[in-house]
């Protein structure tokens, strides 16, 4: 038996995506809209396999997409396994971004797996990746037991929130200078990117859009969930300045009658924001508003009269992150306070570099713009362009023989990464241990940001 781990050829694209679970008509694995909202459909929903002229079509798409990377396992000639990494760049604290690896599009066929394929396909986008000089990577789970193996944890949250209209008064604010539209797909098609690109630096775990991003967006109805409509603000100036995406699901059933869906949310300050809630959340004929995909800190909730009218229905992690290059990912971003802290990584067998005693020592007011050349544990093609502006305290990460504050697990850094989660949590947990006074607060100043990390699409 003879098994390859390497890219497909253009002409096995179509049993590489043969290899995947929905290519075959079987569900994916986040639930659909409907389930999601609360709606009235069932599911998993009806899916259908690929037709071979879709599968032509993504084969010509994925081909030509330099973003794209994939890798298929083949046994004895035939193609078993695939998966893939997207190259993005993620907002990091600081307000730069980091080149970053986006695991996606993963299957092994049924009577192959449990056999080690994904390992070895794991371990081949991790080379890969680091030889485009992307320090991180990073995936939505469709199982939560899975990925730390391969040292991912989860770094972003996503909540799920609901608010009876008869409870959604707004506290009294200026009158907005500015005006809203419902427009068309069309339009939105021209408006989401110029909103995102001003959001995006802003953000923390904000994605770069692949190209095509928004192509998907129309204005055609989606089985009972009805058309997705677009509102659009613009400034005093009529700038484009935020722009919602929310549906009237047409209901099989009474109890879900009058229920508006904000399928995504974004504006560039908090005049367009209120601005698009202060519409959606009292919408003629409706009941409730549903937000399915929104950061934890929710401003909105502050700008309620009743803060506790906005109910939380599901929360749950988001993207999860897996740092490939420690000190490499440790200077691209910044630190909410400065400080030096030393720790241990151990046990990272998929990118053993990591392995060591690390010392960061983050600076106050220093522009960092360029990869320190102090950096021997990373592989950093030379035509690699430093992308991070980092406007807080930038930071250098070198190997030491110092004793450590702390040891940490690869997974329990790649959580704290983003800032999103709690260091005392992971401590108490036993992913990490101090070994002096006062270790693991200084973890906590160091690597917090404030707001939240959250990003508003995945992949
Ligand atoms: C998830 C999937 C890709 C894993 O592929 P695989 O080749 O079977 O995985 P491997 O054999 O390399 O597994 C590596 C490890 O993960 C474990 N593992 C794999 N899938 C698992 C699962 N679903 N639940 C728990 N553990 C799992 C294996 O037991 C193995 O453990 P070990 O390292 O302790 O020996 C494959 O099972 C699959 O296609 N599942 C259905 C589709 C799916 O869920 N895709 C993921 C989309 S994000």
């Amino acid at each position: 038996m003879v098994t390859e781990i390497r890219p497909p050829r253009p002409d096995e694209m179509t049993a590489y995506y043969r290899a995947l679970p929905y290519a075959n008509g079987l569900p994916m694995w986040e639930p659909a809209d409907a389930a999601w909202h609360g709606g009235p459909e069932p599911w998993p929903p009806q899916r259908t396999p690929a037709t071979p002229e879709q599968l032509a079509r993504w084969a010509e798409a994925d081909v030509k997409d330099e973003s794209f990377h994939p890798v298929a396992t083949f046994v004895d000639g035939k193609c078993v396994g695939a998966s893939a990494t997207l190259s993005f760049e993620v907002t990091v604290p600081g307000g730069g971004t980091v080149r970053m690896a986006g695991v996606t599009a993963t299957g092994v066929i049924a009577t192959h797996r449990r056999r080690g394929h994904l390992r070895q396909m794991m371990r081949a986008m991790f080379e890969g990746a680091l030889d485009r000089g992307e320090p991180l990577a990073m995936l939505s789970a469709s199982e939560g037991s899975i990925y730390g193996r391969f040292g991912f944890s989860p770094a972003t949250r996503r909540t799920r929130w609901e608010l009876a209209r008869h409870e959604a008064a707004l506290l009294r604010a200026e009158p907005d200078p500015g005006s809203l539209e419902l427009v068309g797909a069309a339009r939105a098609k021209q408006a989401w990117p110029v909103v995102h690109a001003a959001v995006r630096r802003s953000r923390v775990g904000e994605l770069s859009p692949l190209p095509g991003r928004w192509d998907g967006l129309s204005d055609d109805a989606d089985g009972t969930n009805g058309p997705l409509r677009y509102l659009v603000h613009r400034d005093r100036h009529g700038e484009v300045d935020g722009i919602a995406n929310f549906r009237l699901p047409w209901s099989a059933t009474a109890g879900n009658a009058g229920t508006l869906v904000v399928e995504a949310l974004e504006a560039s300050n908090p005049v367009a924001y209120r601005a698009l809630w202060s519409l959606l959340i009292d919408f003629d004929l409706t009941r409730t508003v549903v937000a399915p995909a929104r950061p934890r800190d929710e401003p909105l909730r502050w700008m309620l009269t009743n803060p506790r009218a906005m109910r939380v229905t599901r929360q749950s992690d988001n993207l999860w992150a897996r740092l490939l290059d420690v000190p490499l990912a440790l200077t691209r971003r910044a630190y909410d306070t400065a400080g030096e802290l030393t720790f241990t990584v151990t046990g990272d067998r998929m990118c053993p570099a990591n392995n060591g005693t690390w010392c960061l020592r983050a600076e106050d007011g220093v522009s960092a713009t360029s990869v320190p050349t102090s950096v021997p544990a990373t592989r950093v093609p030379a035509d690699v362009p430093a992308t991070c502006v980092p406007t807080g305290a930038p930071a250098t990460c070198v190997p030491t023989d110092q004793a450590a504050d702390l040891t940490i697990t690869l997974p329990a850094l790649s959580s704290l990464y983003l800032g999103g989660m709690s260091a005392h949590d992971l401590a108490h947990a036993g992913h990490v241990t101090p070994h002096t006074d006062g270790a693991i607060g200084r973890l906590a100043r160091m690597f917090r940001t404030d707001p939240e990390p959250h990003n508003s699409f995945g992949f």
